[in-house]
Order: C-alpha cells, then sequence, then structure tokens
C-alpha cells in the first residue's frame, strides 16, 4: 500500500487523474472501475480536460461501476448512471456500450449481481479500480458488518450513509435505502486500487488504513492489496 498524502483536493485531483490516464495511455482497452459521489467530481473534471486538450482517448477504454440505487434508472439525475453520463462519459470519446453500471431497475437483483461478476469477469477483470470512501470506512456500498461480503450483492444502506446521500435529494423520504454493489471480491480482484479521500475524511482513512484489518471498517481489507495507492488530504 503506497499512501500519498497531498495539501489540497486540486492537488488529489491532479494526481489521481495523472494515474488513470498513464493507465489508459499504457493500456488503451483498459478495464477501469468507476465510482461516484462528490470526491471523484474532480478527478472526472481533470481526465475530460485531459481528453479535450488532445492528451489522451477513450475510444477502446471499458468501464464498471462500482454500485448503482435500487430503483433509480438511469434517466433519473440522483442515479449513478446519470452522475457518471454528466460528469465524464458525455465529455470524452467513450463508447457507450463500453460503459457498465449494475442495473437498479432490474426485475431479479439477485440475478443482476450475478450477471454483473459474471460480466466484470468477462472483460478480463478491472485493471484500475477508482474508489471514493465512506465516513463509515464502506468502499463502494459494502457497509460495515459482521464479515466482508465477497460477490456483488444487493445492500441495505446504513443510516450513516443515507445521511450523506441525502444531500443530492430534495426529499430525506426519496433517498434510496438500498442499492447493488460489487462485492469485496471484485473490488480486491482489481489489478490496481486508487483510492481518494478528501480531508473530512481523515478519521476514517487513519481507522482504515493503520488499523485493524476488519469488516466493521470495510476499507481495511485493502491493506492486503498487492497494488493500492491511497491518496489523501
Ligand atoms: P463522497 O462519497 O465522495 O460523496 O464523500 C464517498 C463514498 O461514499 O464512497
Amino acid at each position: 500500500m503506497k499512501h500519498i498524502r497531498v495539501k489540497d483536493e486540486q492537488e488529489m485531483n491532479t494526481r489521481a487523474a495523472q494515474i488513470l490516464i498513464a493507465q489508459v495511455l499504457l493500456k488503451e482497452d483498459a478495464v477501469l472501475g468507476l465510482a461516484t459521489g462528490g470526491t471523484p467530481e474532480g478527478v472526472y473534471a481533470k481526465m475530460a480536460e485531459a481528453y479535450k486538450n488532445g492528451s489522451v482517448s477513450f475510444e477502446k477504454v471499458r468501464t464498471v461501476n462500482l454500485d448503482e440505487y435500487v430503483g433509480l434508472n438511469g434517466d433519473h439525475p440522483q442515479s449513478y448512471r446519470y452522475y457518471m453520463e454528466d460528469n465524464l462519459f458525455s465529455k470524452v470519446d467513450i463508447e457507450k456500450e463500453n460503459t457498465h453500471l449494475p442495473n437498479g431497475t432490474a426485475t431479479d437483483l439477485m440475478k443482476e449481481c450475478a450477471d454483473y461478476d459474471a460480466l466484470v469477469k468477462s472483460l478480463g477483470g478491472v485493471d484500475m479500480q477508482l474508489l471514493g470512501i465512506g465516513n463509515n470506512g464502506h468502499i463502494g456500498f459494502n457497509e460495515p458488518g459482521d464479515a466482508f461480503v465477497m460477490g456483488t450483492n444487493v445492500v441495505t444502506l446504513s443510516q450513516n450513509t443515507i445521511d450523506a446521500n441525502a444531500r443530492y435529494f430534495d426529499d430525506m423520504s426519496k433517498v434510496p435505502k438500498k442499492a447493488l454493489t460489487l462485492g469485496i471480491r471484485g473490488i480486491m480482484s482489481a489489478k490496481k486500487v486508487l483510492l481518494i479521500a478528501g480531508a473530512s475524511k481523515r478519521d476514517i482513512i487513519e481507522k482504515a488504513f493503520y488499523g485493524p484489518v476488519t469488516p466493521s471498517v470495510p476499507a481495511s481489507i485493502l491493506q492486503l492489496h498487492p497494488d493500492a495507492i491511497i491518496i489523501s488530504c
């Protein structure tokens, strides 16, 4: 595990985007594991900027996102499909059919989970997985619990996560209570992991990366990842 401490979010965004772009330059059809939330927004803006000035192309890149809310389809402005279109996909030359998120409106959610794991496998696995971290130590929507959940699964979001997500919804009652998330095995199978965290995550970063490996802090399992970079400020 390599921990890079940076002075502010600007530097975090620049450093993270440089790493993701380098991955694409090294392998033009790289499989990028992508994340949503407030933290990666600045990273995606830098990636879009690099595309615009001709430094990188995403034409052959494949992407798999970590998670999606149950019950929201891709046209819903708070869905993660919408977020990805808005923040990155519509701003670069990526092919829509190469971008993947779990389908939160699938009628059979358990099948959707199994299909998502099969999809990741069929792409040859993730070359680089971008992650944020929840205040409670979640990665993707793998919430604190008694055991690490390995496969893609349907999660009931913790109150802490629902409260954190509420800022994007005009009414608390509209905040989804369930989500589909890539499981711990999917995240740990990525060849490289890049986790970013702003200043508000200092305490949880200390717990996750300098404390015990425990399912009560899901991100702590990344201490076992052979090629993880943490960028935090
Ligand atoms: P945030 O979410 O970037 O909006 O803080 C991070 C996460 O929950 O993984």
